[in-house]
């Protein structure tokens, strides 16, 4: 008997040229991820930099954000990658350049690195990230805006909220939710279908066995119980 098709991993799309916003480590990690998949990368838009002024990868920066007015850059003729990354206590930024990319009608399709391994039946959101090496289990879910960092481990019907980063190496057993905002930091552990609240932080290298409510910072190394 034949099986119906899976429902195919999700992919980047190619068909129109990428700007990145924002040229710090982050950005230039988009950058080569797109890079990667050879897509045509215009250049970096970042008001730190004069317009010319080489960020590396070969790309230049072309300017600011104003650059999104400018009819070569319209909605409909680039795509726009967040480049923007985001730590504990300084995720707004990131989070207010995904909107302004909304509200300018700048597409932000979800970026997968090609030598990141996705299932079948896994989503990825608008403006997700996911960096090379990280693995997606079937049945995952990554909200918009997230970042899948660099070989972070997402199995089985893991579900991540809206602009949450899971830093390089996170490991996440199967059905963990993890809700919108929360940050969990480099090489952390999380036991299966565990609950992290929004806004909540998990420290680099704990291991998390227990849910953990809204809002709180898990730190074992400073004294943290266990919640
Ligand atoms: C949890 C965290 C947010 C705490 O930050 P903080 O409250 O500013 O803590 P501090 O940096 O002031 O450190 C307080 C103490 O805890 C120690 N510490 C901090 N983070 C630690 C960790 N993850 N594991 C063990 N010890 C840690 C510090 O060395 C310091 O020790 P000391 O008091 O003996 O000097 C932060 O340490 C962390 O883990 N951030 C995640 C980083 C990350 O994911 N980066 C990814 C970038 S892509």
């Amino acid at each position: 008997m034949t099986q119906p098709a899976p429902d195919s991993p999700p992919t980047t799309p190619l068909d129109r040229p990428w700007l990145v916003l924002g040229a710090g480590g982050h950005g230039r990690v988009v950058a080569d991820l797109l890079l990667a998949l050879r897509a045509s990368v215009l250049g970096f838009l970042d008001p730190g930099l004069a317009p010319g002024e080489p960020v590396g990868l070969g790309l230049v920066c072309l300017g600011d954000d104003g650059c999104l007015t400018d009819p070569r850059y319209a909605p409909g003729a680039v795509y726009v990658a967040n480049g923007i990354g985001s730590l504990p206590g300084q995720a707004a930024p990131r989070r207010q350049a995904f909107a302004r990319l909304a509200e300018s009608g700048h597409l932000c399709p979800p970026l997968i690195h090609p030598m990141a391994c996705l299932a079948h039946q896994v989503a990825v959101g608008d403006g997700a990230q996911v960096m090379a090496g990280a693995v997606l289990q079937t049945g995952a879910r990554i909200g918009h805006g997230s970042i899948v960092n660099t070989g972070a481990r997402v199995d089985h019907d893991c579900r991540i909220g809206a602009h949450v980063h899971l830093a390089p190496g996170v490991v996440l057993s199967g059905a963990v939710g993890v809700g919108e905002g929360a940050h969990l930091g480099t090489g952390c552990a999380v036991i299966q279908t565990i609950t992290i609240g929004a806004g909540a932080v998990v420290a680099a290298g704990a291991t998390v066995r227990r849910d953990l409510p809204p809002g709180t910072t898990f730190h074992p190394a400073k004294g943290t119980p266990e919640p």
